[in-house]
């Protein structure tokens, strides 16, 4: 370990038992010293308040790390162009942070860690600030009507949206995005198709618990509402310089990235064999296995395996995603694309490790925390 990384480690574990209150007097602080800042922020800071907060100390945390993080933090730096970030409001963060952090370390704390925060925040700033400034030819974020609004289950539903403006992107990312429902609240969702002529662009939503925007977006949103997306983010896009063979691992609206792939590889492939485990609890959930059967039946190289956990008579895979993927392998010589949620791609992940299948040849976004 360098010595920036041993100082960050050594100087957080002075405060991490502190965290709730490390947050507060975060947002307090930045508040005080620019009170236009607090409009950014949804009036409800409850499920919220540690976010910004992790996301910084995350990322400070691995500012040796530049390639896992550099493209990350440039696609953060040209997402939070849609809260018009200035330059000198990264500083105001920073500050506030660097005053947290002092405070609740107390005595232990020293100019060496004060040195090395300072130094680690401005790289992270610069990153994303240089990643905004590439963007800057581009809107802050684009409005975006919804065209359709399907529920195909109790909780999911699918949306296709049309941006009002050109919008860029590739199969397999996401987008962070607001709806008038729930001003102020952005959440990122993927989109669930390739690029297509014509703009529109497909989500697939699940609403969660006591979720605010999944809730807005599968029970309130209607034709015609107005969306507001921002530039999109992700790397789990396909490599076409690969010759493998693909295994996609699909939980839930996690098949969103994944029909984004497919329908990418609908336009060139020929010669990859592309295998997809799609799992979800119950049949009801597997809201989408129509359409990828349909794909499967015009693509001689794509086949389906839906799988459920949690219903007996199902005519097809029952258990978990990893436990089914494993009776398909082994898998060593092939690409994969996992997406679900956070304990589904976690078994997922685990179970490839074990078979031996090279870390590197897998791309995943977990729909949370991991
Ligand atoms: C890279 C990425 C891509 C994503 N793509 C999609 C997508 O295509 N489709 C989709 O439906 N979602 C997707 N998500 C998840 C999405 O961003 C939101 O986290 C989710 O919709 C919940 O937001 P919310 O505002 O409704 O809940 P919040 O208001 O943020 O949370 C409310 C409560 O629900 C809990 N909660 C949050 N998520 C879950 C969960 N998954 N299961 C159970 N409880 C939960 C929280 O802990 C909290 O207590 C993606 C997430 C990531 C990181
Ligand atoms: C190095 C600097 C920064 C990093 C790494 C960072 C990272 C992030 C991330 C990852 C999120 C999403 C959290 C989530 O929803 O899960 C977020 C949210 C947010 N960020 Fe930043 N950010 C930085 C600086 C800033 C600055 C300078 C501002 C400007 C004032 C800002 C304003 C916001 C706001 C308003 C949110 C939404 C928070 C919420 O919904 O509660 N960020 N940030």
């Amino acid at each position: 370990m360098s010595g920036l990384s041993r100082l960050l480690k050594e100087s957080w574990t002075l405060v991490e038992e502190q965290q709730d209150k490390l947050a507060s007097y975060f947002y307090a602080r930045m508040f005080l010293s620019n009170p236009q800042l607090r409009d950014l922020f949804p009036v409800q800071m409850d499920v919220q308040r540690a976010r910004l907060l992790g996301a910084i100390v995350t990322a400070v945390q691995s500012v040796e790390d530049p390639e896992r993080f550099d493209e990350y933090l440039s696609s953060l730096g040209r997402d939070h162009r849609k809260f018009h970030v200035t330059p000198e409001q990264y500083d105001v963060v920073g500050a506030a942070l660097i005053e947290a952090l002092r405070t609740f370390a107390g005595d232990e704390w020293g100019p060496e860690y004060d040195q090395a925060w300072r130094d680690a925040y401005a790289a992270i700033a610069q990153t994303m600030i240089k990643g905004a400034e590439n963007d800057a030819d581009k809107p802050p974020y684009w409005h975006a009507e919804v065209l359709f609004h399907e529920r195909r289950s109790r909780d999911i539903a699918v949306l296709t949206v049309r941006p009002l403006a050109p919008l860029e992107f590739r199969a397999g990312q996401y987008f962070s995005l607001e709806c008038r429902y729930q001003p102020r609240l952005w959440r990122v969702y993927s989109a669930a198709n390739a690029p297509r002529k014509d703009g529109s662009i497909d989500f697939h939503v699940r609403s969660v618990g006591a979720g605010w925007v999944s809730s807005a977006l599968v029970r309130r949103v209607q034709p015609g509402d107005m969306l507001r997306l921002a530039a999109p983010m992700g790397s789990m896009v396909l490599d076409r310089r690969s010759t493998r063979d693909i295994v996609c691992v699909a939980g839930g609206t996690g098949l969103a990235p994944i029909k984004a792939l497919i329908e990418e590889l609908t336009r060139y492939n020929r010669t990859r064999w592309v295998h997809v485990f799609y799992g979800a609890r119950d049949r009801d959930d597997l809201y989408d296995l129509p359409a990828l059967n349909r794909l499967a039946n015009s693509y001689p190289w794509l086949s389906v395996v839906p799988a459920c956990s949690d219903d007996f008579d199902f005519n097809g895979e029952q258990g978990n995603l990893n436990e089914v993927v494993a009776r398909y392998g082994p898998w060593q010589d092939h690409d994969f694309f996992v997406s679900g949620s956070p304990p589904m791609v976690r078994s997922t992940l685990r179970t490839l490790a074990e078979m031996q299948v090279p870390a590197m040849r897998i791309k995943y976004d977990a729909f949370g925390d991991l």
